[in-house]
């Protein structure tokens, strides 16, 4: 596992989306897998200008993306698959029918996860761009006495639920399932680049990277994996030095 700390969010921002540009440019049928929050929307910034600056281009790319919530529409302003398009899709080159979420509208939900499963398995991916929830969960992955390999619904936890309360008008409206890619999913990519930023989750951080593998952090299965960036703020690096 390489950790990298950075004491400006510009520079971890640039640094991801270079990994990223770099893979697409020495391969551009690559496939990316995504994550939607706060977290990565600097990075997709930065991938946007390097599109407009014709560095890079997405024609042959591949996306797939973390998790979607049950119930929600692509047009719905806080769905997964509407702010993919707003902060990322609608800006580059990516062809229609290259970039996948599960669809949490699906009437048969284990049927989708099969969907998704199967195209996970047709489309492997390259690099793969993780945040990290504040009690450690990737994708939906939630804390749990077992974890999930592959896609599956999910019961958010009410401290997600809480964390994600900010992007609705009021805590009610958030829906209570998701769709997610499961942690053997997640750990069969190429290479994993967890990117993590503030105070707020410097402890989870510290546990999931240095304390022991656990189903209760489930971010600490990626001590396992071989290749692994994880990219640090000050912030939530601090209690690793
Ligand atoms: C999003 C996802 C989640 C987030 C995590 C951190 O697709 O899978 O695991 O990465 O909840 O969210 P932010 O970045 O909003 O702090």
């Amino acid at each position: 596992m390489q950790i990298i700390h950075f004491n400006d969010w510009e520079l971890l921002d640039a640094y991801a989306a270079q990994t990223i540009i770099n893979k697409i440019q020495e391969k551009p049928d690559a496939v990316l897998g995504l994550a939607t929050g706060s977290t990565p929307l600097g990075i997709y910034a930065k991938i946007i200008e390097a599109y407009r600056s014709k560095e890079v281009s997405f024609a042959k790319t591949t996306t797939v993306n973390l998790d979607e919530y049950v119930g929600l529409s692509a047009e719905h302003e806080q769905s997964y698959a509407y702010y993919m398009k707003r902060h990322l899709f609608s800006h580059i080159d990516i062809l229609g029918d290259h970039y996948h979420l599960p669809n949490g509208l699906a009437d048969n939900l284990e049927a989708e996860c099969d969907r998704y499963d199967q195209l996970l398995e047709q489309n492997p991916i390259d690099i793969q761009l993780l945040g990290l929830g504040h009690n450690g969960h990737i994708g939906f992955n939630e804390p749990d006495t077992k974890l999930s390999a592959g896609t599956h619904a999910v019961q958010l936890k009410a401290e997600t639920l809480e964390a994600n309360a900010r992007f609705f008008e009021s805590a009610a409206e958030v829906p209570k399932m998701a769709l997610t890619m499961g942690v053997g999913s997640i750990l069969k990519a190429h290479t994993i680049i967890l990117v993590v930023r503030g105070a707020d989750k410097a402890e989870i951080v510290k546990q999931a990277l240095t304390g022991p593998i656990t189903t209760d952090i489930p971010a600490s299965l990626l001590q396992t994996h071989p290749r692994v960036i994880v990219l640090l703020d000050r912030e939530a690096g601090r209690k690793l030095k």
